[in-house]
């Protein structure tokens, strides 16, 4: 195994983000800094990602954040082996931002640039932070993505099921909207349900029983917005009943759909020895009570469930500069210098 150290750069959504992390030759990793930055201040008035304001902070934030990683990592552009920045799914003005500083570093310097895809980073996530081995099926959850994916091996993805309209974080943010909660809505409505009464709301559970392994989350949005309108005005103990049902929809939805993915996983890879294993990232993997209900599925099924650290499971620069050091271990090529940065992947 070489020696490898990559600078990775991200910005496919509200965090900009620079990395530096390596790996010696016995194969052990290091993340040497992670700097994250994140835009929440500037669109928190309007509820959500402004693309524009987005694109316009990575422009202003993104090369004191490259020569913050760098310095924190104690090294020199001369000490990195490859820039990997993202090169998409996301917003537009974002990933231009990202992948030309990349390209730019890239010639000036004389290294090797890998466009990486925002997905795969948060999918090899796990092996830097837990060792683990192909294959393995991951959950990401996150505002943007709700994808159960098989992770065959670096570059070989299988997705087994997406979200045919919103995300689930999406589900979360837009509840947490109706129900008068601050943006980001994820961490507002986990704090209400904790009061609340689950039995209260019988909120719908799209998909659950069927076979497909997609997931569906906008009739439970409209339901949250029927049983509000129902009891309009709202007390406190209304809005906390609300959302610790629309949580119990959720777990129940996600048990029923994972549950799926796991027996087809254990079909597809019959008992190798290894223990199979479950991923779980994104924003939405810090709810306690998702955590707790697939952490239940996992035990139940025989799998091993894995949730990195929250900090590298939402959006970091870390997972980028992984996912290239990951590419290049495999003696990949690197990107031409003319690839484009592409919003839908
Ligand atoms: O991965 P992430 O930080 O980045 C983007 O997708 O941009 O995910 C953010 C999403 C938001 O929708 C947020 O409401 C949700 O993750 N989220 C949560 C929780 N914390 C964040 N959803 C449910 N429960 C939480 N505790
Ligand atoms: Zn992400």
């Amino acid at each position: 195994v070489p020696f490898l150290r990559i600078l990775g750069i991200e910005t496919s959504c509200d965090e900009t983000a620079a990395a530096v992390v390596e790996r010696d030759a016995e194969g052990h990793s290091n993340v040497l800094s992670d700097v994250v930055l994140s835009q929440l201040d500037e669109h928190s008035a309007y509820g959500g990602v402004v693309p524009e304001i987005a694109a316009r902070a990575h422009v202003e934030a993104l090369d004191e954040l490259i020569e913050e990683a760098l310095a924190r990592a104690n090294v020199s552009l001369d000490d990195v082996d490859a820039i990997a920045a993202t090169s998409g799914p996301g917003l537009i003005g974002g990933l231009l931002v990202g992948l030309m500083t990349g390209k730019a570093i890239a010639r000036a310097a004389g290294k090797p640039l890998y466009a990486i895809n925002h997905l795969e980073g948060h999918a090899l996530t796990a092996r830097l932070t837990d060792g683990l081995s192909f294959p393995y099926l991951m959950l990401l959850v996150s505002g943007g993505h709700t994808q159960l994916i098989l992770v065959r091996g670096v570059g070989q993805y299988e997705r087994w099921g997406t979200t045919i309209d919103d995300a689930l974080g999406e589900a979360f943010d837009k509840t947490a909207k109706l129900l008068g909660l601050p943006y980001p809505g994820g961490p507002a409505v986990e704090r209400m349900a904790r009061d609340g009464n689950p039995a209260r709301f019988d909120f719908p559970r799209p998909l659950v029983g069927e076979a497909r392994l997609d997931f569906s989350f906008s009739g439970l949005k409209t339901a949250v917005r029927q049983a509000a309108q129902d009891i309009a005005p709202l007390s406190d103990q209304d809005v906390a009943d609300i959302c610790a049902s629309f949580q119990k929809a959720v777990s129940r939805t996600l048990k029923d759909r994972i549950g799926r993915g796991l027996q087809r996983f254990k079909t597809e890879f019959p008992a190798t020895g290894e223990k199979p294993a479950l991923v779980v990232a994104g924003g939405v993997a810090a709810n306690l009570e998702l955590r707790g209900t697939l952490q239940a599925l996992c035990d139940k099924n025989g799998f091993r469930f894995v949730a990195p650290p929250l900090r590298l499971c939402t959006d970091n620069a870390v997972m980028i500069a992984w996912a290239g050091l990951e590419r290049m271990a495999t003696g990949a090529a690197p990107d031409a210098l003319d690839v484009q940065p592409r919003s839908r992947w």
